[in-house]
């Protein structure tokens, strides 16, 4: 399947990484922040940021500085926090953009501008509204402007699988000249399929030599066609050694190449495609949950890799034959993403340490103070649950990695009552402390929920706009925990946060609690002037 990749690997920039190696550059938080309703706070961002380095991914595209302050500072904070990975910052073909991310980007150990014009006919002609000559003009004005600022530039040619290969050529060739050291091609539209997605890279590798002395060669693809990881494997297979990607495939329209499933189809097909990636899998469960909870962006059930079924067998001759010997119906182990297949785990009774080191396995290596919060939890949950499964442990963490700075939100839930019978409208009385203050309201509305959000929402001053209200069971059976996840929008923020209880309702609260809790820190960095709460 592999295409002449021995002697790419051999040979100019692409040696630079060991033979063998693909490099994974994840885009979460730039093309998967670009999904509509997406949005992720700063501190979603910079703990996503950490995940990632931590798991091995070799570049983290921190987001697009010039589009806003808040995209700047997380690119920012980002290029401060990582360790490991290179860290990038997107940028337009102007002066004001590179120089912009460059600002962003300097303070970090392996900064990386990525730098991008598009150059198929429909975009010259309708969107940017230029000749083929002035697009090579400010490729390469674009690109000799970023090297002049940083030794690691990538370039991509926007729309490049719709461009006419002869002009493809060109400019890859001038970028090149100017000094990009990493050639991305991107299928943005998600148009390609995987026999094309592979000929590209090969004639791009015909048509200009020099790219695998001076370059390597990276592969976006948009899954439009539901075909992004696939066109991702097949460009490599022709010699792309980087796979643009996000988790749970986030990212415009349809998404991007899934991260989780490119990193997987490496290692369990190495047979046919001897490249393996820098990331370790058993992270893989963990970062796509934390992407999940952040954007408030559910994964599907049936997802690869990652969805809740992925690992689920239902029919009898599948559950048979995985008694038999688990290779009957599955190709990797739960475990090797960082699934867990353990089903009950503890109980009320087990201890501190029974928690520390069943968290340890599940990927959470909590600190004291943490330890201390999630033991506390967990004792309540095991006052309202007889059974603790893997599943709620997660919830349990995840829901105190949610709040606003270990809980410490302006507002609190300290009581909630619902009354609600069949045929009448539900009411409602909540217990609230606001800066310290107690104070409570009654609400009514078409259902529990609504009557608890209205008695909030007649305590706490905002303009927020509900935009998601999800409810998902963590685990079966009726005594399951509920989580629930929420996203509030006001002035153009978006906040996301989710919460787990074995009662709906009360699950419903605390997530919405939480998510105003993370517009009023917003609000307060912004502008302090209307920070005042009570309604
Ligand atoms: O899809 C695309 O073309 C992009 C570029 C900015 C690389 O995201
Ligand atoms: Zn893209």
């Amino acid at each position: 399947m592999t295409d002449s990749a021995s002697s790419h690997d051999s040979m100019g920039v692409a040696s630079a990484i060991p033979a063998g190696r693909v490099l994974i550059f994840d885009t979460t938080l730039r093309d998967g922040e670009q999904s509509p309703g997406a949005s992720m706070t700063h501190e979603d961002k910079c703990e996503i940021a950490a995940l990632l380095d931590e798991m091995g991914v070799d570049v983290i595209e921190a987001g697009f500085p010039i589009a806003s302050e808040g995209d700047f500072e997380a690119v920012k904070a980002i290029a401060g926090l990582v360790k490991r990975a290179s860290v990038c910052g997107l940028a337009r073909a102007s002066k004001k953009d590179i120089l912009r991310a460059w600002e962003a980007l300097e303070g970090a150990r392996n900064p990386r501008i990525h730098t991008f014009l598009s150059t198929s006919p429909l975009h010259m002609k309708h969107k940017l509204n230029l000749e083929p000559e002035q697009v090579l003009a400010k490729i390469h004005e674009s690109v000799s402007y970023a090297r002049s600022l940083c030794d690691n530039v990538q370039w991509s040619p926007e729309d490049g699988t719709r461009t006419e290969r002869e002009f493809l050529a060109k400019a890859v060739r001038t970028a090149l000249e100017a000094g990009a050291n990493t050639i991305n091609i991107p299928d943005t539209v998600g148009y390609t399929i995987p026999n094309e997605s592979a000929q590209i890279i090969r004639q791009l590798r015909e048509d200009v030599p020099e790219i695998d002395e001076k370059a390597i060669i990276a592969t976006h693809c948009h899954n439009d066609l539901g075909m992004a990881v696939a066109n991702s494997l097949a460009a490599v297979s022709a010699g792309a050694r980087q796979i643009e990607c996000t988790i749970n495939g986030l990212g415009e329209r349809a998404g991007n190449a899934a991260l989780e499933e490119a990193v997987m189809a490496l290692r369990v097909r190495r047979d046919v495609l001897p490249y393996e990636s820098g990331v370790d899998p058993v992270y893989l469960a963990r970062a796509s949950r934390m992407v999940a909870n952040a954007t408030g962006f559910p994964v599907q059930y049936n997802k690869a890799i990652v969805g809740k079924n992925a690992f689920a067998h239902e029919s009898g001759i599948h559950q048979d034959g995985m008694l038999k010997h688990a290779g009957t119906y599955e190709i990797m182990t739960p475990e090797t993403v960082g699934v867990s297949k353990t089903n009950l785990v503890l109980g009320k009774h087990s201890g501190r340490h029974a928690l520390k080191e069943r968290l340890k396995e599940l990927g959470y290596d909590l600190g004291d103070n943490a330890l201390q919060d999630a033991f506390v939890r967990f004792k309540a949950l095991g006052d309202a649950k007889r059974e603790i499964f893997d599943e709620d442990l997660i919830a349990l963490v995840d829901d105190a990695a949610s709040e606003v700075e270990g809980g410490e939100g302006r507002v609190k839930l300290i009581d909630l009552q619902v009354e609600s019978r069949m045929g009448q409208r539900a009411k409602s009385r909540v217990v609230l402390e606001i800066d310290g203050q107690r104070q409570e309201a009654e609400g009514e509305g078409d259902g529990p929920v609504d009557a608890a959000y209205k008695a909030v929402k007649a305590l706490v001053k905002h303009q927020g706009k509900l935009q998601l209200f999800q409810v998902t069971s963590v685990t079966g059976g009726t005594d399951a925990q509920a989580e629930v996840s929420v996203r509030l929008e006001e002035g153009g923020y978006i906040a996301a946060s989710q919460a787990a209880d074995t009662d709906t309702v009360v699950a419903a609260a605390k997530a919405y609690v939480n998510a105003l809790n993370k517009l009023f820190l917003r609000r307060q960095k912004t502008a302090p002037e209307s920070s005042a709460l009570a309604g």
